[in-house]
């Protein structure tokens, strides 16, 4: 069934577990993320950005996420719009059947310029009068998501803050989480902790100087019935990284988020986790691997099954690490 994400985040916060939220453009990812929920019981945040809009369409995207439930009833699920850069983005979603919206009022609507405390706090506060009269979920976010190592977002294509960021913007502050938390009434708060979406977030595995683990612990500390939201959280799979490699790919030498450093998150306050890289990477390892095995094949079912098995496995260890198993 769907449902919000506050019902789902109070369950994960009474039991103490974090749900990966994973990013969907398109069926394949939908089976992987349903089909290992399926096998553990585990419960389902799906999340579409703005380019998954772009690419499937906003209808095809409903009805994926209708299929879902349709095809697996056991299984709670919420239905969340990722980043949303507008209160009118949020509404479209929110018209499109979405329980839960992300209002990132952290940057401008052009999703590149950092936003100060005063906008964040007013586009946020508008999206949660208008989506809780809707019955539906708001996530904000407070401080900008980038890399403690370069003071950028890091990605080429898009998502995140243009130019350099300041440590001050990069990790967010505990007494001002507090304050945003009260003037907006979010259900969920997304925090800058030195993460960054893609596959580029560290240069060396990543230490406490980098990854703020900590900053999570004083958050909670100060906060600690808000349900604390990871963006950037991909892990990247160095295992993928190097399949990618061995079969014609070229990605250069990086790390992602440990896992351990996640659940240590969920330890504290951590129930949302969110995860789009680390699925990019198993399809695209598992794709090249099977296309130059099997080189007389035409059939994209056979190289799309084979990308849906190693997503799925991945889905898997996430729940099962995350504390997500038997949970559904
Ligand atoms: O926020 C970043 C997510 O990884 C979504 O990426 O905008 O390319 O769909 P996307
Ligand atoms: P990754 O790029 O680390 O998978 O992060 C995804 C994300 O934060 C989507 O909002
Ligand atoms: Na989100
Ligand atoms: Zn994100």
């Amino acid at each position: 069934a769907l449902v919000s994400l506050r019902q789902m985040l109070d369950h994960a916060a009474e039991h103490g577990y974090g749900v990966p939220a994973f990013n969907v453009n398109n069926m394949e990812q939908v089976h992987a993320i349903m089909g290992a929920a399926a096998s553990c019981d585990a419960p389902v945040i799906l999340q579409a950005s703005a380019g998954a809009r772009t690419y499937a369409g906003a209808s095809f995207l409903r009805h994926l996420m209708q299929a879902s439930v349709e095809q697996w009833p056991s299984i709670p699920v919420v239905v969340h719009q990722d980043h949303g850069a507008s209160p009118a983005v949020c509404l479209q979603s929110i018209q499109q059947g979405f329980t839960s919206v992300m209002m990132d009022g952290s940057l401008h609507e052009d999703m590149k310029t950092p936003a100060s405390y005063e906008y964040n706090c007013d586009v946020t506060a508008r999206v949660v009068e208008m989506s809780h009269a809707c019955g539906v979920s708001v996530e904000g976010e407070l401080g900008c998501l980038g890399s403690l190592e370069t003071g950028t977002a890091g990605e080429e294509d898009g998502s995140g803050a243009e130019g350099v960021l300041s440590h001050d913007q990069l990790l967010t502050d505990p007494e001002e989480a507090a304050m945003f938390v009260r003037q907006t009434g979010v259900d969920a708060l997304a925090i800058a902790i030195g993460t960054s979406h893609g596959a580029y977030k560290f240069t060396r595995p990543p230490t406490g100087d980098i990854l703020a683990i900590e900053r999570v612990k004083a958050i909670h500390e100060r906060i600690p019935d808000t349900h604390l939201v990871m963006h950037g959280s991909s892990s990247v799979p160095q295992d993928w990284l190097q399949v990618i490699n061995e079969f014609g790919g070229d990605m250069g030498e990086t790390y992602g988020v440990p896992v351990d450093e996640i659940v240590e998150g969920i330890r504290h306050g951590v129930r949302k986790v969110n995860i789009d890289t680390d699925l990019r990477m198993a399809s695209t390892g598992a794709v090249r691997r099977f296309l130059a095995q099997n080189p007389s094949n035409f059939d994209p079912r056979k190289f799309l099954q084979a990308a849906t098995k190693a997503m799925e496995a991945l889905c898997k260890e996430r729940y099962e690490a995350f504390g997500c198993a038997g949970m559904a």
